[in-house]
C-alpha cells in the first residue's frame, strides 16, 4: 500500500477498535479502508457519489444518487469516516452531509480535512486540490475550513471532539500545507437521544 495509506491510517488506527463496523463515507477508491482493515482489523463500508471503477471490490459499495443521503438505516455503523471528502462541497452543503455522517454512525466519527493555517499554506492547497482531482472529475471549490471553523461545525451538530491533531503531511503534498484529523463523539443532548 502507498505512503499515503500509511501516513493516514497510522494517525486514524489508534482510534478505533478491531471489529468497528466502519463507512468510509467519500471513500474514493476506498484504499484508506483497505489499510485499515488490514492493520486494524476494522470492517469497512464503502459510499461515495463517484462509483471509482479502480475501487477495492472486496467490501460492499453503497452508490449515492443524492450527495446528502446514503442508503443505510440510522446507526448502521460504530465508527462513520469523512476522510478529505467535506471540502469537496459548497460550505452551505458540509453541514447536511455532517448531519447525514451522524445519522449512521453509533459511537464516532472521524473527519480528516485540509486545514491551510495562513496565506501561503492556503495557496498550496489551492493548486494541490487542482492537480490531484483533475484526472477524476471530483469537483474543488476550495471550500476549506480553518481548525476552530471546523469544531464550531460539529459543536453546532452536537459533536465534541475528543481529539484533533494537525500535521503537514508528507504524501503527496510534500509538507506544503497542514491537514488536520478530528475524532468527534456525541455530547450533551444528542448523547442522551442516542443512548435512548
Ligand atoms: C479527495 S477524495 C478522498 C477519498 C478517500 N476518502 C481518501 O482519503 O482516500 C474525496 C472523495 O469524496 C467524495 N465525495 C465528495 N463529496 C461527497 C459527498 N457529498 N458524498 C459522498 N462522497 C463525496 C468524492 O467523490 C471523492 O471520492
Amino acid at each position: 500500500m502507498s505512503l499515503r495509506e500509511n501516513e493516514v491510517g497510522r494517525r486514524v488506527a489508534p482510534h478505533l477498535e478491531a471489529g468497528d463496523t466502519v463507512l468510509d463515507l467519500g471513500a474514493g477508491t476506498g484504499r484508506v479502508s483497505l489499510w485499515l482493515a488490514r492493520r486494524a482489523g476494522v470492517r469497512p463500508t464503502l459510499a461515495d457519489v463517484v462509483p471509482y471503477s479502480n475501487r477495492q471490490r472486496e467490501f460492499p459499495f453503497l452508490a449515492m444518487d443524492d450527495p446528502f443521503h446514503v442508503p443505510a438505516e440510522d446507526r448502521s455503523f460504530d465508527v462513520v469516516l469523512l476522510l478529505f471528502a467535506l471540502h469537496h462541497n459548497r460550505y452551505e452543503a458540509q453541514s447536511k452531509i455532517v448531519a447525514e455522517a451522524i445519522r449512521l454512525m453509533r459511537r464516532r466519527l472521524v473527519v480528516a480535512e485540509d486545514t491551510p493555517f495562513g496565506r501561503v499554506d492556503h495557496a498550496f492547497n489551492v493548486a494541490w486540490d487542482k492537480v490531484l482531482n483533475l484526472r477524476h472529475g471530483v469537483p474543488t471549490p476550495f471550500a476549506f475550513r480553518s481548525v476552530p471553523e471546523w469544531l464550531d461545525v460539529f459543536l453546532e451538530h452536537g459533536m465534541r471532539a475528543v481529539h484533533v491533531e494537525s500535521y503537514r503531511p508528507r504524501w503527496p503534498t510534500l509538507m506544503t500545507y497542514h491537514h488536520s484529523v478530528f475524532f468527534l463523539e456525541p455530547e450533551g443532548r444528542l448523547a442522551a437521544s442516542m443512548a435512548e
